[in-house]
């Protein structure tokens, strides 16, 4: 039977039961993360729990566990759910208490982490996909990864029934980025993304794209672009920790470049692959020890 966190505690995933009056599933009151598990490994866990830190402190949360402590539970968790390939899910919420909309006087965070098997999305990194542009109806604090979802709900929805796998969210003319997703054009050889603002969430893929732009001299701005830049870009790309680099090769029904995965989106996607490789083979080394 597969295993899930509650609390600190693992549990059979039978056991686990949401109070009516949690303040996530009232208010969604609470923050999330989602880790990516290669060959049965974290990929990028720190820069994850740093961030799950940051949304916290900027929500008043006070997480109850150290990184160190947070990590073990984590890795334990992939253990004896065998998970080779896929996530990990962790939430925290303002716990229960009498609904009132302020913040409860005493309140416990509930914490729950469970994994799911998440193949790489293969057939999308060869191929690209597709997304549509929609109005960006989300908050101010689109940096905080609070569990209030429903504006990107709307916006993937929007996608799924145009068939479509990616909403590109813009506020008036300035795209912000996609509905579970940063979005990157390259144009003359140069990356442009977002700004790490209020508006958008500073993704850790996204972090990781930069990261390698830096170590292999490719030119990158974070700048904002508009759609007509976007529609007019050599290429377009979407970065999530699930996605990964995945092609973007048409926009409201218009081909990106020439409506294939563009020559900078495959050197990017070659050296992310180096970066989970390399990463995944420094854990197995310290485990060595
Ligand atoms: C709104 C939004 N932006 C960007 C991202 C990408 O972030 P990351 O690369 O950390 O997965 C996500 C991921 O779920 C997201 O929901």
């Amino acid at each position: 039977m597969e295993k899930f966190i509650l609390n600190g505690k693992l549990v059979d995933r039978s056991e686990g039961y949401v109070d009516v009056e949690d303040r996530g599933y009232q208010f969604g009151d609470g923050i999330y993360e989602v880790v990516r598990v290669y060959n049965g490994q974290l990929f990028t866990n720190k820069e994850h729990l740093d961030r799950l830190y940051l949304s916290a402190e900027k929500l008043s949360l006070q997480i109850p566990y150290s990184a160190e402590e947070l990590t073990k539970q984590l890795q334990e968790l992939v253990t004896v759910n065998q998970l080779n390939t896929g996530i990990i899910y962790m939430q925290f919420t303002r716990g229960t208490a009498p609904r009132k909309h302020q913040f409860p006087e005493t309140s416990h965070l509930t914490f729950v982490a469970y994994t799911n098997e998440v193949e790489r999305p293969i057939d999308h990194f060869e191929k690209g996909v597709s997304a549509i542009l929609v109005d960006d109806i989300r908050w101010l604090r689109c940096d905080i990864k609070s569990l209030n979802l429903l504006g990107n709900v709307l916006a993937k929805q929007q996608a799924a029934e145009k068939g479509c796998y990616e909403a590109i969210q813009h506020r008036g003319e300035i795209v912000t980025e996609g509905s579970s997703s940063n979005i990157f054009i390259v144009k003359n050889n140069e990356l442009l993304t977002h700004p790490a603002t209020n508006l958008i969430l500073k993704g850790i893929t996204r972090q990781v794209i930069l990261k390698i732009c830096d170590e292999h001299q490719i030119a990158y701005r974070e700048e904002t672009f508009t759609i007509d830049d976007l529609l007019h870009a050599d290429e377009v790309f979407m970065s999530s920790t699930t996605s990964e680099v995945t092609p973007i090769i048409q926009v409201d029904q218009q081909k990106i470049g020439n409506g294939t995965p563009g020559a900078l989106t495959r050197q990017i996607q070659k050296y992310f692959d180096q970066e989970i490789e390399k990463q995944t083979k420094q854990v197995e080394t310290t485990t060595e020890k």
